[in-house]
């Protein structure tokens, strides 16, 4: 998957500040799903537009109703992991399937991941990943669920199809599988230890 150069990305959180650079991944990528906003996940239901949709994603990044960390190359923002507790994140697919099998419910879960299409196979999501889960640590820690998808065993999908990530690489940062929701899809768990006084 990845590419020969090794690339150095930063990080930093959606908030009022760097809300263009996220608008301008997201109008460079036709809204990402024709016009989601990456609001799927969100406790709102989907809007008729895609403008309903940024407005709501704004509504959320004023409101401060949303955690999601934003990967730079250089000044440009090239990729994203959204994440956050249940009650900001309610909307996972496959609720029936989840629900029949949850138990105590985590404290964080990760929602969609993206990168840009001109940025994929060299690391953004790892990067958007690991500093989520740093940002969980500094915030208390906690179970943290992921609802990735299976990658062995299946022939090669594309990118569109593992918009909860690949499991391969939440395995790869310490996730382990806790119950499957649907035909190719896994709930994983992982517990970040609190790094708030670190
Ligand atoms: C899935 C996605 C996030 C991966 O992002 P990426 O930046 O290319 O991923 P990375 O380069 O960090 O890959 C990390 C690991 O994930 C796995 N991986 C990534 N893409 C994969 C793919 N298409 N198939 C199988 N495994 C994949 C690999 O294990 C990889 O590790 P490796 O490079 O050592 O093999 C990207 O393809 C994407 O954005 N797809 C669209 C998702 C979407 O529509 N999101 C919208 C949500 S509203």
């Amino acid at each position: 998957m990845s590419d020969t150069t090794e690339r150095v990305f930063t990080t930093r959180m959606l908030t009022d500040d760097t809300w263009d650079d996220f608008a301008a991944l997201v109008e460079a990528s036709n809204g990402v799903w024709g016009g989601c906003w990456c609001i799927g996940f969100h406790p709102e239901p989907f809007g008729e537009t895609a403008l309903q949709n940024r407005d709501a994603k704004r509504r959320h990044v004023r409101r401060g109703t949303v955690h999601q960390v934003l990967v730079y190359d250089g000044g440009d923002c090239v990729g994203w992991c959204q994440f956050g507790t249940p009650a900001e994140l309610p909307d996972i697919k496959n609720p029936a399937a989840y629900a029949s099998g949850a138990g105590e419910p985590p404290e964080w879960r990760i929602g969609c991941l993206f990168t840009g299409s001109r940025h994929r196979g060299a690391g953004v999501a790892r990067a958007a990943v690991t500093a989520a889960l740093s940002a969980i640590a500094q915030a208390g820690g906690g179970v943290v669920e992921a609802y990735p998808e299976q990658v062995e065993d299946r022939k090669p999908q594309r990118g569109a199809y593992f918009h909860t990530g690949p499991e391969t690489l939440f395995t790869e940062l310490g996730f382990v599988r806790d119950r499957r929701i649907a035909k190719w899809r896994w709930v994983m768990r992982r517990v970040v230890p609190d790094g708030s006084a670190a």
